[in-house]
């Protein structure tokens, strides 16, 4: 449907879930992907079934919460293949217990992945972009960042900082053709839902009025469309993708 020809991706958080969702979905509609997470191994897998499917797909191993390690990201990505027209802040992590158990590590560690991981990518390819006059920033943020949630005062602020982060890059970048725009994932099946008690799975189902829950191809078809040149009158938004769960 929508059209990634000749564009370059870079999608962290690709080794599984969501952003696997996302790399696949981008290959297949013509983009080279560069998939980023912080091992190798699994982004080797997710590469090869991309390339073996015909699409294009290299990997870069790098941790999103370091922004030397994300700035040589992009500039190795623009080195070899020419530009970054997309780019994905997806990669993300939760450390989940009440306030009052929450320790000072627990919050800092998901403040550094989740949200300052966000501000370093969209730092780095910001210069690339500038020059290109074109360029589509999407950041994976979560109900949770609109709702909150109990035991989640960590990841919740990670989450609502990320709104505000695109919100205000969105209006620094747009005179130049940059686009910077955030997904609201509501309760998508993946690792990361998996380690949830199955109690609260139950909760959560019980919330959709969609009846099911989301798939990671939930997420990617919104993606893709904010990716897309069809989205180029759309900058600043958080588009909810969660079976109806939250309306606002
Ligand atoms: N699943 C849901 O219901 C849901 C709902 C709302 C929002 N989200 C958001 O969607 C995003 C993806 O979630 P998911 O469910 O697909 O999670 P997941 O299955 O746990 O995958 C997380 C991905 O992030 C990568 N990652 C974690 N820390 C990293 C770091 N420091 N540097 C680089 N990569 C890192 C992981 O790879 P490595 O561990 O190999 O580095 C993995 O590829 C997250 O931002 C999450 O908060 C998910």
């Amino acid at each position: 449907m929508f059209n990634l020809k000749n564009k370059v991706a870079v999608v962290t958080g690709a080794s599984r879930g969501i952003g696997k969702g996302m790399a696949e979905s981008f290959a297949k509609a013509g983009a080279h992907v560069v998939c980023v997470s912080r091992s190798e191994d699994a982004l080797n897998s997710v590469a090869d079934e991309i390339n073996g499917n015909g699409g294009s797909a290299s990997v870069y191993a790098c941790d999103v919460s370091s922004l030397d390690a994300y700035q040589e990201l992009i500039k190795d990505t623009v080195a070899s293949h020419g530009s970054v027209d997309i780019l994905v802040n997806n990669a993300g992590i939760t450390r989940d217990t009440l306030i009052m158990r929450m320790s000072e590590e627990d919050w800092q560690t998901v403040i550094d992945i989740n949200l300052k991981g966000a501000f370093n990518g969209i730092k780095a390819v910001t210069r690339a972009m500038m020059k290109q006059r074109a360029g589509r920033i999407i950041n994976i943020t979560s109900v949770v960042g609109l709702t909150g949630n109990p035991g989640q005062a960590n990841y919740a602020a990670s989450k609502a900082g990320l709104i505000g982060l695109s919100k205000a890059t969105a209006k620094e970048l747009a005179s130049r053709g940059i686009t910077v725009n955030c997904i609201a994932p509501g309760y998508i099946a993946t690792d990361m839902t998996d380690a949830m008690t199955d109690q609260a799975k139950e909760t959560l189902n019980s919330q959709i009025p969609l009846g099911r829950i989301g798939s990671p191809d939930d997420i990617a078809a919104a993606a893709l469309f904010l990716a897309s040149d069809e989205a180029g009158y759309i900058t600043g938004q958080t588009i909810t993708v969660d079976g109806g769960m939250v309306m606002i």
